[in-house]
């Protein structure tokens, strides 16, 4: 793998070797709180904090690419960041991942999926 995931705004989040598939990891980076997934062999990931209320995704029950928040059951698109299940209608920002061996790469400096809204 080349060093292009080493480029600005790319900060290591994990080892592929924490996670799990199905499952969501809870993350900071640079002192943002992220939820990382692994569905079908692919990483993705978003902020942590639901955009309804302060509750944490990673706390949450993830079925498909769809997370659950565990606080008022609102979901979310994890590849898209939409709102898909009422009380949540506010997009959940998500964040570019890239994979260099074993370890996780994300950019939380990028600008959010469906930032026009
Ligand atoms: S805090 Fe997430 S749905 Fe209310």
């Amino acid at each position: 793998m080349s060093t292009q995931t080493m480029e600005a705004g790319w900060t290591r989040a994990a080892s592929i070797d924490e996670m799990t598939e199905g499952e969501v990891t809870a993350v900071h980076v640079n002192g943002t709180p992220v939820a990382l997934y692994q569905v079908d062999g692919a990483l993705y990931a978003t902020h942590d904090i639901c955009t309804h209320e302060h509750a944490h995704l990673s706390d949450g029950y993830l079925e498909g690419c769809e997370i659950e928040c565990p606080l008022h059951q609102g979901r979310f698109d994890i590849r898209t960041g939409k709102a898909t299940c009422r009380p949540v209608t506010e997009t959940l920002r998500v964040y570019p991942v890239r994979i260099v061996g074993k370890d996780v790469f994300i950019r939380t400096g990028a600008p959010p999926h469906g930032a026009a809204e």
